[in-house]
């Protein structure tokens, strides 16, 4: 028997790999929630008043995507994780705000793929309500590289945004 294919995109998955997948986005949601909430709270001085204030609505919405994803590895028939990513601390708030922004992308790059996961598997209710979270993650982005005076990084899609032409 031939040996399965490995692709490195990962757009041929099945189910339960596709719910141990949204089980990771889950743990990325909960250091999100966490991160928010701290630094929303910690980050003082009056240049940081309207980035904080943002982080607090972050806080928020990254709830709100952990609750969707829950419900999505629950219909998967998976058990949804209870353990969060690693949260990074530091009293720099340049530096908070750079974590922030990189676990933004990190996530993004994952949602992007997931969205194909699902449609790979005829899921499009639930690849449409990873496109909404989708949306508020480059928001959060967006909010995090102004505040840090960058342009938005430009986070490929695919693994590890990988270059064109390597
Ligand atoms: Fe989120
Ligand atoms: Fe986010």
């Amino acid at each position: 028997m031939p040996e399965a294919k490995s692709t490195s995109t990962e757009i041929d998955i099945t189910r339960d790999r596709l719910a141990e997948l949204l089980n990771e986005d889950l743990s990325r949601e909960y250091q999100a929630i966490i991160g928010y909430v701290v630094y929303s709270q910690v980050l003082t001085g009056a240049q940081y008043m309207d980035i904080a204030a943002q982080l607090e609505i972050h806080a928020k919405q990254e709830l709100d995507h952990a609750l969707t994803l829950s419900r999505q590895i629950d219909y998967l028939g998976k058990m949804p994780t209870v353990t969060p990513q690693p949260v990074r601390t530091s009293k720099d708030p340049k530096e908070m705000l750079r974590f922030d922004l990189d676990n933004e992308n990190e996530t993004i790059r994952n949602y992007r793929d997931r969205v194909r996961q699902c449609e790979a598997l005829g899921e499009y209710a639930m690849a449409e309500q990873i496109r909404q979270i989708l949306v508020q993650e480059q928001d959060h982005q967006i909010d995090l590289a102004t505040a840090l005076g960058e342009d938005v990084p430009n986070v490929n899609s695919g693994p590890k945004g990988r270059k064109k032409g390597r």
